[in-house]
């Protein structure tokens, strides 16, 4: 797979950094958060803004989005055409998956507006669109060319959006272990600048895996999926940010794996000392812990919607053994149901 050129920067790039004849898919609230976003991007020649958010990813609405990129683009070569996307996992999913397709690929450079993106989504190459309620169903693997970290544009969003993109952080930090997770471990406080800090290290990390199995053939790169099978049921059910329903899937998946004597007691503790974990008790857990038999069923018909499901009733969980040693295991939907009552009669009993 290509790799792809990062460069760290305190501000918006120079466009004859970022290719020949530019076209510019950006979330449209960017230009109301920053004066000097409104400015940089009233220097490109072709742009298109979005509203970010899953109905984006709509594969019924792409033919109207494409029909009007196409026209935007009709007067340049397609050897020319660098696709420049700015904004959050949404807007990265659906701007990289038309680079990849938009006269059969063009170039591409991905700009991370949330930190969500800019540790994972924007690395690794997936692309994708989703078919009804059923997430990420279409998508191709399409690495950006390039991918600009942008401290500035990263420090657009407000203070809180940064416990979202922790989930991401730890969850790497847990699946490679090491001196990430060592020095991440010792962290007194997650903000903004504390993210930035560790942007290049979680990176590595990411890109690491994702080289092991490029494009998802050996099941290795599954293991990035770590927190994000009962998080995404959260995110879907309750209306959650990605980041926060992650947070306690991470969660899920710790106490889980304690269970099942995958992990030590001792390592256990060992993680819930760390001061950084303290910011995994997220509103997930308090919307889990009013779950109602109604919402179980619903909850089972969310995990069998997973695209990454195996057999008819079984799924590949990421359990966790210690930083650095993940394990996946199948198990049925009923265990992951089960366990998650059992971990609410723990959480209200003790
Ligand atoms: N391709 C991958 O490998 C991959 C991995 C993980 C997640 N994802 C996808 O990423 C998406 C979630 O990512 P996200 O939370 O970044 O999504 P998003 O693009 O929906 O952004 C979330 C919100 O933040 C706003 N926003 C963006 N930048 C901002 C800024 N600088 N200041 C203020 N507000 C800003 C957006 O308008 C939106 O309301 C999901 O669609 C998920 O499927 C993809
Ligand atoms: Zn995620």
């Amino acid at each position: 797979m290509k790799k792809s050129s990062l460069s760290f920067t305190s501000e918006l790039p120079r466009l004859s950094d970022l290719g020949e004849e530019l076209l510019l898919i950006y979330d449209e609230v960017l230009p109301k958060k920053s004066t000097t976003f409104r400015k940089w991007m009233q220097s490109f020649p072709l742009k298109y803004p979005v509203k970010a958010g899953e109905d984006l990813k709509s594969v019924a609405r792409f033919p109207q989005h494409i029909s009007r990129i196409v026209d935007l683009c009709q007067n340049v070569s397609n050897r020319k055409l660098t696709i420049v996307v700015v904004g959050g996992g949404s807007v990265g999913d659906f701007g990289g998956f038309v680079a990849s397709i938009l006269k059969r690929g063009v170039r591409l450079v991905q700009m991370p507006s949330t930190w969500l993106a800019a540790i994972d989504s924007a690395h690794g190459g997936k692309t994708a669109l989703n078919v009804g309620a059923a997430k990420n169903q279409i998508g191709t693997f399409y690495p950006a060319d390039k991918i600009f970290l942008v401290k500035s544009l990263l420090l657009s969003q407000p203070e809180p959006r940064a416990f979202e993109g922790f989930g991401e952080l730890l969850k790497i930090s847990w699946i490679v272990g090491g001196p990430l997770w060592k020095q991440l471990s010792r962290e007194k406080e997650i903000n903004a600048n504390v993210l930035w800090k560790y942007l290049p290290a979680a990176i590595q990390a990411k890109n690491k895996v994702v080289a092991t199995d490029p494009e998802e053939k050996k099941g290795l790169r599954h293991i990035l999926n770590l927190g994000h099978t009962v998080g995404h049921v959260l995110e879907a059910y309750y209306k959650l940010p990605h980041g926060v329903a992650i947070n306690y899937g991470l969660d899920f998946s710790l106490r889980w794996s304690l269970q099942k004597g995958i992990m030590s007691r001792k390592t256990f503790e060992g993680l819930q000392q760390a001061p950084v974990s303290g910011y995994l008790l997220s509103p997930a857990r308090d919307c889990l812990l009013s779950t109602k038999a109604s919402d179980l069923k619903e909850f089972r018909h969310l995990l069998l919607s997973d695209k990454k499901k195996t057999k008819a009733q079984t799924l590949r969980f990421v359990f966790i053994k210690k930083p650095g040693a993940c394990i996946i295991r199948e198990v049925s939907v009923d265990d992951i149901l089960i366990e998650l009552c059992r971990q609410k009669e723990e959480e209200l009993h003790g």
